[in-house]
């Protein structure tokens, strides 16, 4: 029905972008910002707006508050240098991503604390009780999901991190939670639902994987007027999420 011209940079950009220890963010020109709560932390646009509704939800600020949102590579490397320093090694690699490697850099991620005199910035207390767990159990629905899961080290590559969220949006947080998948595990299962041939079917969702050329555009011929939403997976190709009907 219509034919659209992916160039190779829109793969780094999106919702779904896989940053890990293996495949590092690649910055966008102008990263569209806001801020969260009324502090100086800051997010991507439409993740802060998920988070605020749903801390609207359910009286989250009253007891959460933001610690780290989007950092820039060089606050990133200061993080790195200084608990390398005051931590060491093994607990730095642990809960603190390589430079260049954080998903705090594409300004999707979120570090929560429980409000307190004083809280841990690496590793701020978010326990599995209260009002922190309410926000777990409503998350999905608005696009969030726990990133580095305990139990699933050895395919993050992190440690376990109960404070840390990740804005994927709908329906990709809530396909997740429901398959227990991490944002690893659910890049790879989307290449079995190539948008060729076998799209995978959510109640008002399809979605698909696009694998990305080598050299130069990839194109995209489009079989239906649905509207669509396309995200780069920063790793080889794009997700393509169309909507049955209209969402919100
Ligand atoms: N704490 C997470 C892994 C980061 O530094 O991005
Ligand atoms: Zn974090």
């Amino acid at each position: 029905m219509n034919t659209l011209i992916l160039t190779p940079e829109a793969m780094f950009q999106g919702d779904l972008l896989l940053v890990n220890p293996s495949f590092p963010h690649h910055p966008l020109p102008h990263p569209d910002l806001v801020t969260v709560a009324d502090t100086d932390i800051l997010l991507e646009r439409r993740a802060a707006q998920a988070l605020d509704s749903l801390m609207a939800a359910i009286g989250g600020w009253k007891e959460i508050v933001p610690v780290s949102g989007w950092r820039a590579l060089e606050e990133q490397q200061a993080i790195w240098e200084d608990s390398l320093a005051e931590n060491g090694l093994p607990f730095t690699q642990t809960y603190v991503a390589y430079p260049g490697h954080s998903e705090h850099q594409t300004g999707l991620a979120i570090d929560l604390g429980r409000r307190s005199a004083s809280i841990d910035f690496i590793r701020p207390d978010f326990p599995y009780t209260g009002l922190c767990q309410t926000f777990r159990r409503e998350m999905a629905r608005y696009g969030l999901i726990q990133r580095y899961p305990a139990g699933k080290e050895e395919i993050t590559g992190i440690g376990h991190e109960p404070w840390h969220f990740r804005y994927v949006g709908q329906p990709h947080a809530a396909i997740m939670e429901a398959r227990g998948l991490t944002l690893e595990e659910y890049i790879a299962w989307l290449r079995e639902f190539p948008y060729e041939s076998c799209r995978y079917q959510e109640k008002n969702a399809i979605v698909s994987f696009l694998p990305g050329a080598s050299d130069g555009p990839t194109i995209l011929k489009r079989d239906s007027d649905l509207p669509c939403t396309i995200s780069g997976n920063n790793v080889d190709g794009f997700i393509i999420t169309e909507w049955r009907r209209a969402h919100g």
